[in-house]
């Protein structure tokens, strides 16, 4: 496994192999690797001929009091992840090499991005387009392969690759969970066992939801008060229950059964967490 930190020499690596025909899939992470960005790997591996795994924690991504700083850093755990799970390369650049000091491009996605996380955390998926289309320019990916955790940054980015134009496929592929429900996520290293296991209540909190629609309710608020209530407890703070589009992640009005999602976003304690299900 190729372990690249320089966009120079990630760009010569991509120019020789699609000058040798070969299709490059990328899985974008931020690191702290776990079962659930292995899962993007091996999906990537089934559809290209090389895989690439971009490791950058992205600043532009975090708002000023999120945290960046905290953010889990384990490169050399996670580039045995990636071997392990036969990634061909992992480009984990610097910032500076990522940004210039004087940077003042962005790309900015406007309607998705106004809605659910973005309500909260304003200028984070401006942050995501950003640095995910710099790096396609470097990787220049057939397909990039995302998680359906981050729904409505699959949408957002879904959106972004129609709307300039961009030659990648988008592919997402499903949440993983833990034993006890809880989707896998890198701010999960933020819980103690104690938290993990409390932390389950945000699954089984979808799951009421989606039995509720599944029995023939369809009405927004009885569902979205379920799962609020079923949430909520002395260490959980809804940020939001959203009933959306399944492939905008756009909020509705109307729930159409097989191609809506309720989503979620909670501070879990001092741990912001999402999650969503299909209905
Ligand atoms: O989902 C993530 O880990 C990040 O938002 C991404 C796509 C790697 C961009 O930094």
């Amino acid at each position: 496994m190729k372990i690249i930190t320089s966009p120079k020499e990630m760009k010569d690596f991509a120019h020789s192999a699609k000058a040798e025909g070969r299709k490059i899939a990328l899985v974008p992470t931020m690191g702290a690797l776990h079962e659930g960005h292995f899962s993007l790997i091996d999906r990537a591996k089934e559809l290209a001929d090389i895989v690439v795994v971009s490791i950058f924690v992205n600043p532009t991504q975090f708002g000023p009091n999120e945290d960046f700083d905290k953010y889990p850093r384990q490169l050399e755990e996670d580039l045995k992840g990636c071997a392990d799970h036969g990634a061909d390369a992992v480009f984990t650049p610097s910032t500076s090499d990522i940004y210039l000091p004087d940077a003042s491009t962005f790309v900015v996605e406007e309607e998705i991005s106004q809605h659910l996380c973005g309500k909260s955390r304003p200028k984070h998926f401006r942050g995501v387009t950003t640095v995910v289309s710099i790096l396609f320019n470097i990787v220049q990916p057939d397909v990039a392969v995302f998680g359906d955790k981050d729904a409505q940054q699959v949408a957002i980015i879904k959106r972004m690759v129609r709307d300039l134009f961009m030659d990648v496929e988008i592919v997402s592929a499903p949440i993983v969970r833990d034993e006890n429900g809880l989707a896998i996520s890198s701010r999960n290293k933020y819980l103690d066992k104690l938290e993990r296991i409390g932390a389950a209540r945000i699954h089984e909190a979808l799951l009421a939801g989606k039995k509720l629609v599944d029995g023939g309710s369809l009405n927004i608020d009885r569902v979205k008060a379920l799962v609020i209530n079923s949430v909520t407890n002395a260490k959980t703070r809804v940020i939001y229950v959203e009933v959306v589009d399944r492939e905008t992640s756009l909020p509705v009005n109307e729930i159409v059964p097989g191609k809506s999602r309720i989503s979620v976003a909670v501070w879990f304690g001092q741990t912001r967490l999402i999650d969503n299900i299909e209905i």
